[in-house]
């Protein structure tokens, strides 16, 4: 029986990375839907639950993607709402790459080492990445801080993962390099989550902070987030921090998204959020 995979994007164009990742985990077909809402997209989970007995709902699968978190989660949570019995598929949230980016972040961050008590600040935490960065980072039992360059932005973020994880973060606003090396003073972690393409601290503002210890920095598009971190750092020791590039630790997210969708046809009830993904991560940590 073919593993058919329904790919429902929130944005008009569903995400071709999205779809490729999906082939290369082991979908056998992939169909891909843009501009999805809670609104409409019952009739297609009606469609990936009911055709298939229940010996074959395995089979089917459903990814949630698209570039903005709050739409996935409301998306995700309307697919999961259609589910009732035993007529369910299992599905994975991952808008704009959030869970299996920031999972592989924090499970290099985490290996071989505890988190618990250290101070960690995610630099621009208010898009998918970052806010899913912040709660793992908070699970590790850090203390976690997010910036934005807008404060009511931080705030916001830090509103929605109370509301949906009652974890804490304490916002800050930090506009722009100066203000964001204020924010990571007495900071042990910096976990740089910017929009591709922009700079957020300069090599300076980290090079010589004491308290940090470990740093990664989630930008592969030039100008990378951290000045002084090269994108396939993995690890590596610089100026006596052990610190991570995108791409040191984007092996590990392309390895764990695919481990992900391979783990949709196992069963038809799994449901692949934040944590569930990090639990997948942390023992592929020693093998990436
Ligand atoms: N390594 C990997 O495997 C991998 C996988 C997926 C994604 N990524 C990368 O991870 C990063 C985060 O992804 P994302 O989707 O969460 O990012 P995003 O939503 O595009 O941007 C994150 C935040 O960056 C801030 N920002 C935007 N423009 C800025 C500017 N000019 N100056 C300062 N801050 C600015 C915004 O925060 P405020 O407006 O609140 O300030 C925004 O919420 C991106 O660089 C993405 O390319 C890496």
């Amino acid at each position: 029986m073919k593993k058919l995979l329904y790919q429902f994007d929130t944005d008009p164009h569903p995400a071709v990375f999205d779809n490729v990742v999906a082939y290369d985990g082991g979908a056998d077909h992939v169909t891909a839907y843009g501009g999805l809402t809670p609104a409409n997209v019952g009739p297609l989970v009606d469609g990936a639950i009911f055709t298939r007995a229940p010996k074959d709902k395995k089979h089917t699968a459903i990814f949630v993607g698209g570039s903005n978190m709050a739409e996935g989660e409301a998306l995700f949570k309307a697919v999961r709402k259609k589910f009732f019995a035993g007529f369910r598929v299992s599905v994975m949230l991952d808008s704009n790459g959030s869970n299996t980016t920031a999972a592989a972040g924090v499970a290099w961050l985490a290996h071989g080492r505890s988190l618990a008590g250290k101070r960690a600040v995610v630099l621009a935490g208010t898009g998918p990445v970052g806010q899913r960065a912040a709660l793992l980072l908070a699970r590790e039992g850090c203390r976690v801080a997010i910036t934005s360059r807008r404060l009511e932005r931080a705030q916001a973020a830090a509103q929605a993962l109370a509301s949906r994880f009652e974890v804490e973060a304490e916002p800050i606003e930090a506009p722009d390099d100066a203000a964001r090396a204020r924010a990571i003073e007495g900071a042990q972690i910096v976990f740089a989550a910017g929009a591709a393409g922009v700079q957020l601290l300069e090599e300076s503002a980290w090079r010589e902070q004491r308290s940090l210890e470990l740093l990664a920095d989630a930008n592969a598009t030039p100008a990378l987030g951290i000045q002084g971190i090269e994108m396939m750092d993995k690890a590596k020791e610089r100026h006596g921090k052990t610190v991570w590039g995108a791409i040191g630790f984007g092996a590990l997210k392309i390895a764990l998204h695919r481990a992900c969708i391979a783990r949709l046809f196992e069963q038809n009830d799994l449901e692949l959020d934040a944590e569930a993904i990090y639990a997948i991560a942390k023992p592929m940590v020693a093998q990436a």
